[in-house]
């Protein structure tokens, strides 16, 4: 039998300040981790809840390199738009610190230093990718190559985004730099190491064993998986000026690997939160009652149940977590969400074009949450479930109460004989449990153990069965004749609806909120332990004034989201988010040295012996020339003549398969090698200059 905890440490995956927060991520940390922690609290749980800005590593330097801003600069913006979107969309952390602060370099410092000392780590020299153009050694997303388990292209150095396999840089077939995008030379560099396969054995016991009942089978298969593969040893330390750098004399450019550093910021954000309100940080990291727990997407489970608790473990002093329920992904309109193509909801966006809908999107994020497996978001079903669930079966039987309540009796709450119609922890003709086996416990058990979907559709059978009460009872023909009946009918469906408002604040606090105004619940009353009480409204007690607390949402306004989605991918195909960022700038001398005329092609054909050229002649208006171009594969010489092209005409000649090719024809090309002529936007006089 496990220990109640005397404390509860929630943690939410520190989001990397490089861009705005989607709906997959609520989905996936943000939302179950709020709703956990507004209950905790509402029991009157000791309880934290911890978030932040995850500020280092590669996505922000090459993010930074894309914008031509400094990191720090990129990391300034995403924070502070980041936290404010938290705030705006009730996500109530107690603190949202960042890793760029002080004092978590600070923390993270003498995290490596210890383990430095006590001889935790492995130092090893070894040959690693480098870019001699840029002058950088290429860790993580610095390379690109072809996954070597599943063919992708433009697989990372750490991880493949196709297959999530995580990867070494090394594994990569053809890699390229990201930044230069040319073939890495090979570099030698000093590492220090994390032994993680001595923590095997461990590893499996505490968690296969341990917890193979309490934590989520997901994340069980996940961490079985790696450990079945076999640990390796994983650098701790990255060659890079932007991070927290590595406190060790012989160590200059190198700072800590992002993944070291970033978790501990958990631990530096709780510190922060500390001094700021008078409270001792240890007790929530090194007391043994106290609860870790961790929510995160399925991408972050080897960093929270492997790594992280292999450094709190070889570092000492601290509880590991109890639990980490990571959830799957959550797609959207039939495709993955992705943030380099821009497909995806983003919050501030919503919060501004959907204004006091905060609770729409929140119920239906965890209506659809991707608890056991990957789920789907679409705008015609967050439309629906508005329309049905929200404003016809909670909204409606709230508002029909209401509005009945204030018509029959101004409001005020009615005297009813609860004993004469209640029997075995019923209430006749409504199908509510209130006894300690009843609705409340349900939802507390589902609560605890991250089942928020299920505790959601707990609520809105609540909220049927108050609505199935009214529907059988009809006041509204009995108020003539039976009018103290009445009173008790609408006494016994105003309780339902204070219970209604306490079971749905985690989930939607704004609505439990505005219910709990109209029918003026007092604020300290709206805490778990009065769940399932049917006494909350004493007779004589006078409500509010009943507002609607749902709106219907009518075709137009998805239709319109449907439509930005739809712009989005065609601007998607123009997008530039994968390419390589600029290279090195050049003087306006030099970029007048190329000569690139309009031109047009006279006469297209195969070369002989080589399927990918074709030779070409080109009319550049002063002059008609021979140009060999590998353009075979995309294009059928029968369509080229007549068609305009930019030339470089001053290129020196080069010899091809016996040709001689005089100039270079201009292509773009995109992120899957499609090839699209460069031309003037209408028809041009051949000869006419570009520049
Ligand atoms: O995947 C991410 O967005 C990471 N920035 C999560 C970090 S979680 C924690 F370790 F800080
Ligand atoms: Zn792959």
């Amino acid at each position: 039998m496990r220990r109640e905890a005397k404390r509860y440490t929630i943690t939410a995956a520190l989001p990397y300040a490089n861009g705005p927060i989607h709906i997959g991520q609520l989905a996936g940390a943000y939302l179950p981790s709020d709703i956990y922690a507004r209950y905790r609290k509402m029991r009157g749980d000791d309880a934290v809840f911890i978030c932040g800005s995850d500020e280092h590593g590669v996505a922000i330097t090459l993010r930074a390199m894309k914008e031509g801003k400094t990191p720090q600069e990129v990391v300034d913006y995403y924070h502070k738009l980041n936290k404010e979107s938290f705030e705006r969309f009730g996500i109530d952390f107690d603190i949202f610190h960042r890793t760029s602060d002080p004092l978590h370099h600070e923390l993270a410092q003498e995290f490596f230093l210890r383990l430095y000392e006590e001889g935790k780590f492995i130092e090893k020299s070894s040959e690693q990718f480098y870019d001699e153009e840029y002058g950088l050694f290429l860790a993580d997303r610095y390379i690109i190559g072809t996954c070597p388990r599943c063919g992708y292209e433009r697989a990372y150095g750490d991880q493949c985004e196709k297959c999530g396999s995580s990867l070494s840089p090394e594994e990569l077939i053809n890699p390229v730099s990201a930044l230069s995008g040319k073939p890495p030379r090979l570099k030698k560099t000093t590492h220090w190491y994390l032994p993680m396969n001595e923590y095997e054995g461990w590893l499996r016991k505490w968690i296969l064993e341990e917890h193979k009942d309490d934590w989520k089978k997901n994340v069980l298969g996940q961490v079985k998986s790696w450990l079945d593969q076999g640990l390796q040893p994983r650098a701790m330390t990255r060659d890079l000026d932007w991070g927290v750098k590595v406190p060790l004399p012989q160590a200059d450019g190198k700072v800590l690997y992002v993944w070291l550093d970033a978790p501990i910021g958990y631990i530096s954000a709780t510190k922060a939160w500390a001094m700021e309100n008078g409270k001792d940080w240890k007790a929530y990291w090194q007391d043994e009652d106290t609860h870790l727990i961790h929510f995160i997407g399925k991408d972050n489970i080897v960093f929270h149940c492997i790594i992280f608790p292999i450094i709190l473990k070889a570092h000492g002093g601290y509880i590991l977590p109890d639990n980490v329920p990571a959830n799957e992904f959550m797609n959207m309109e039939g495709e993955k969400i992705s943030t380099s193509r821009n497909w995806a909801v983003w919050l501030h966006e919503y919060l501004d074009e959907f204004p006091g809908k905060e609770d729409v999107l929140r119920y239906v994020l965890t209506a659809n949450m991707p608890e056991s497996k990957d789920s789907e978001f679409t705008w015609k079903d967050f439309q629906e479930k508005n329309n049905s669930m929200l404003v016809g079966i909670l909204g409606n039987f709230v508002n029909r109460v209401l509005v009945l309540h204030q018509k029959y009796f101004n409001g005020v709450v009615q005297p009813i004989d609860m004993e004469a119609r209640s029997e075995g922890g019923r209430i006749r003709g409504l199908d509510l449990d209130w006894g300690p086996e009843g609705f409340a416990r349900k939802i507390s058990l589902e609560l605890e153990s991250f089942k928020f979907r299920d505790a959601l559709a707990s609520l809105m059978d609540v909220a049927r069965a108050g609505n199935k009460f009214l529907t059988d009872e009809e006041p509204w023909k009995k108020i003539k004749e039976k009018p103290g009946e009445v009173g008790e009918i609408l006494h016994i469906a105003l309780q339902v609806i204070a219970n209604l408002a306490i079971a749905m604040a985690p989930v939607m606090p704004f609505s439990a909120r505005k219910l709990a105004a109209m029918i003026r619940l007092p604020e300290e009353d709206l805490r778990w332990k009065n769940l399932g009480r049917y006494d909350l409204l004493p007779a004589g007690h006078q409500l509010g004034r009943a507002e609607l607390l749902f709106e219907k949402i009518e075709d137009a306004v998805v239709e319109a989201q449907i439509a930005k989605l739809m712009a989005t991918k065609e601007d998607g195909k123009l997008e530039t988010a994968n390419f390589p960022p600029v290279r090195e700038e050049i003087s306006y001398d030099e970029f007048m040295k190329p000569d690139i005329r309009v031109g047009t092609i006279l006469q297209a054909e195969k070369m002989k012996n080589a399927d990918k050229l074709l030779k070409l002649t080109v009319d550049i208006g002063v002059e008609t020339r021979t140009i060999v171009s590998g353009i075979a594969g995309h294009f059928d010489p029968a369509d080229l003549p007549g068609r305009q092209v930019c030339v470089v005409a001053n290129l020196a000649p080069r010899k091809l398969r016996g040709e001689v090719s005089k100039g270079m024809i201009l292509m773009a090309e995109d992120e899957e090698g499609r090839l699209s002529f460069v031309a003037p936007a209408e028809n041009f006089p051949n000869g006419a200059i570009i520049r």
